[in-house]
């Protein structure tokens, strides 16, 4: 379970997260929307450690605030960021293999660990030789959740994740996250495709100019049309 307190980032003299609160239960998937800029980005960097921030951030009982982003994934937090982020150089294995190096859980069963992705993720077997810079973007996003889910993660955290895919993928990919909810992971989701992630979230942060101005179960913003059509193309 993931629980934020009072979250605030600044960068300089700008406040890109103004007070943020929010809790991720397990088997749950929260959606955070809002437009460029709106501050979704940083909440992700700052629980994942990559920015500094004030506040409370807390996996399961464990304050996390102080730890270095390295520590994060023993703990059972995984990340996809925003942007792809696989190495380039490396192939599709030699990512997935140091996505699974960076927990305890992730290292002690490699090869049913790779098994796994390669069943969720059949392109991924395919091309598991082939540098991962060369694969297509579609791709490169599935390897980036790859080497996520690899580290057998209790918490994941999402940004864009469906960026660049086409309808029939980013279909597939709503579908996986799903299933991972199915299977008891809790799920902080960031998307564009705001009427999308709704459909399958529990919960929602509405997010303008770093503050919540609205949250709730999914239903509700279908009911309000202003939300509906600033935020959701309707
Ligand atoms: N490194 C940085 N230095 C200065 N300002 C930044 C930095 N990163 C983000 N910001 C500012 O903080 C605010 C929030 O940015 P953030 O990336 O969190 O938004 P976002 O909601 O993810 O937007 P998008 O939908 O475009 O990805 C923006 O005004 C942005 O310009
Ligand atoms: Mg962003």
């Amino acid at each position: 379970m993931l629980t934020v307190n009072h979250l605030c980032v600044s960068y300089g003299p700008v406040a890109a997260v103004k007070d943020i609160s929010l809790t991720v239960d397990q088997g749950r998937i929260v959606s955070l929307i809002g437009a460029n800029g709106a501050g979704k980005s940083s909440i992700i960097r700052a629980i994942s450690r990559l920015i500094s921030s004030q506040g409370e951030i807390l996996l399961g009982d464990t304050p996390i605030q102080g730890l270095p982003p390295e520590k994060l994934c023993s703990l059972g937090l995984a990340t996809v960021p925003e942007g792809r982020h696989v190495f380039s150089q490396l192939t599709v294995e030699e990512n997935l293999l140091l996505g699974a190096h960076a927990s305890q859980k992730g290292r002690e069963n490699l090869s049913q660990g790779l098994a796994d992705i390669y069943t969720r993720f059949p392109r991924l077997k395919e091309r598991k030789n082939q540098l991962a810079g060369t694969m297509s973007g579609g791709e490169q996003q599935m390897l980036a959740l790859g080497r996520a889910l690899i580290s057998k993660p209790n918490t994941l955290l999402l940004d864009e994740p469906s960026m660049g895919l086409a309808p029939m993928l980013v279909s597939e990919l709503f579908d996986t996250l799903l299933s991972l909810k199915k299977e008891g992971l809790a799920i902080l989701l960031v998307e564009q495709n705001a009427s999308k992630s709704l459909a399958i979230s529990d919960y929602v942060y509405l997010l303008e100019n770093g503050s919540c101005i609205m949250s709730g179960k999914p239903q509700i913003f279908d009911h309000n049309k202003a939300i509906k059509t600033a935020y959701l193309g309707a």
